[in-house]
Formats: structure tokens, sequence, C-alpha cells
């Protein structure tokens, strides 16, 4: 049994608040009988991308197990390399940040679908072709591709303004490769869908939930501080599908 904690969207700032959301999810996770066999955060690891806020997610997320990170639109890549180099293994420098990584068996292709300064998403013809690449290369295991922008509409009215564009060529990048799952984050929702065929899982948003314009928390604007910080746990069993269990947690474990 291979399994992820999938973290998305800490936004840290600096602030007690934000901070507070995410230890009550390490703290769970440290309380594990079994601990998970790798931790993957999905963007939006800081809020502004400054160095002090890279250094807070590095010590915050100081784990026992192998945690792998990937930049979202809050992220800025040049201070996210160096405040997190004990994290990220990408070659080159600055902008894109992509990554691949292998944990346990399993393989995880972590795409940097950001632009600087803008909020949605981008692959540009650069980045699909060493995606393309890369996935012609042969694995054993599962092999998951991770990103911060989800690559479809979610029918969510305002959060949809923000995703991947170039969603049509990705979608060709990822056709007949054997992908287990797709992983995102960004629209602060928990949420399963798909996309070019593949399971798309996206992890709930640790820093604010964005609720959809009919439920309840909607009356008070997009964002919802109220509904706890959450995760998702993907449980992979070689032959079996993929399992996905989605977890809010209203206080700390202790
Ligand atoms: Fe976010
Ligand atoms: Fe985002």
């Amino acid at each position: 049994m291979f399994v992820i904690a999938h973290l998305s969207d800490p936004h840290l700032d600096g602030s007690v608040a934000a901070r507070d959301r995410l230890r009550r999810v390490t703290a769970y996770l440290r309380d594990f009988s079994r601990p998970v066999d790798v931790v993957l955060v999905t963007g939006d690891l800081a809020d502004h991308g400054s160095e002090s806020e890279y250094a807070e997610v590095a010590a915050e997320l100081a784990l026992e197990v192998p945690v792998l990170m990937l930049p979202g639109n809050h992220d800025v890549s040049a201070p996210l390399r160096i405040g997190l180099k004990e994290y990220v293994e990408s070659p080159g420098e600055g902008h894109p940040v992509h990554q691949v990584r292998d944990v346990a068996g399993a393989r995880f292709v972590l795409l940097d679908t950001s632009v600087p300064g803008e909020d949605h998403g981008l692959l540009s013809a650069e980045s699909l072709a060493w995606l393309t690449g890369v996935l012609a290369e042969p694995v054993e295991g599962p092999l998951f591709v991770a990103f911060h922008h989800p690559p479809n509409e979610l029918q969510h009215p305002v959060l949809d303004q923000w995703i991947l564009q170039s969603s049509e060529p990705f979608a060709e990048a990822l056709r007949g490769r054997p992908v287990t799952a797709l992983l995102a984050g960004h629209v602060h929702n928990g949420l399963a869908t798909s996309f070019a065929g593949l399971p798309l899982l996206v992890a709930p948003g640790i820093r604010s939930t964005a609720p959809l314009p009919f439920e309840p928390a909607a009356r008070d604007g997009l964002v919802d501080l109220t509904t706890p910080p959450g995760l998702a746990l993907h449980v992979h069993v070689a032959g079996q599908p993929l399992v996905t269990n989605y977890r809010f947690l209203t206080s700390t474990s202790q």
C-alpha cells in the first residue's frame, strides 16, 4: 500500500491564522500509526512569495517523510528555489520549476503551471515538450502528474476564470500514457473529476475554502474561513483503482 497525503494552498504569510491551519494538518499526519509514504503540496505554498514565507514553509513542513512541493500562482520561482532547496529538485534556474521525483517506487511529475504575475495557469510549448519526453520514459510503479491549476472548468463562476489555459495540448501530452491520477490544487475545494480520461483529484485549500455560489458560506463572499482545513489521502494498491479519502480537521488531533 502506498499512501499520499495531498495538501494544497497553505498560503503561509507569517500570520498565526495561516500557520495554525497548516499545523492542524501536520499535527494530524504526525499522529498516524502508519506514516504516509509521501506528502505532496500542490502550490500556493506562500501567499506573497517572499523569502521569509518560504523559510516558514520549510520549517512547518519539516516532517519525517518525503515532502514534495510545487509552485502555484502565489509563489515566486527564485525565492522558492532558495528557500525550499531542501524540498525542490528542479533543473535550471528561475521559472518554471518542473520536477520528476521518485519516491518508494512511485513517480511524481511535478509541473509548474504558474505564469509570473498572473493568476491563471499555462503550460508553454517548451513545458509541454518536456512533459511529453518525461512521460515517454518507462515506469514500473504508479505515475502521478501533479500541478497547481486544474485544466478544466469546475463549474465555479469565479475560479473558472483562473484555471489552466492550453488544456488541449496538455490533454494530448497525457493521452495514452500510464498515468494513475492527476493531482491539483488552486481552487480551494476538495473535489474529484476527470481530465483526458484520467482521474483529476483536487485537494482542499488549507488556508480557506471557495464555496459554490449557492452554498450558505457564499453569502459572505468567495473566501470561506469557517470550513476547517482539509487534505486528501490517496491510497494506491498495485492492480487496484486508486482510493481517495477527504478529511477536514475541526481541531488538532492532540
Ligand atoms: Fe490558493
Ligand atoms: Fe492558486
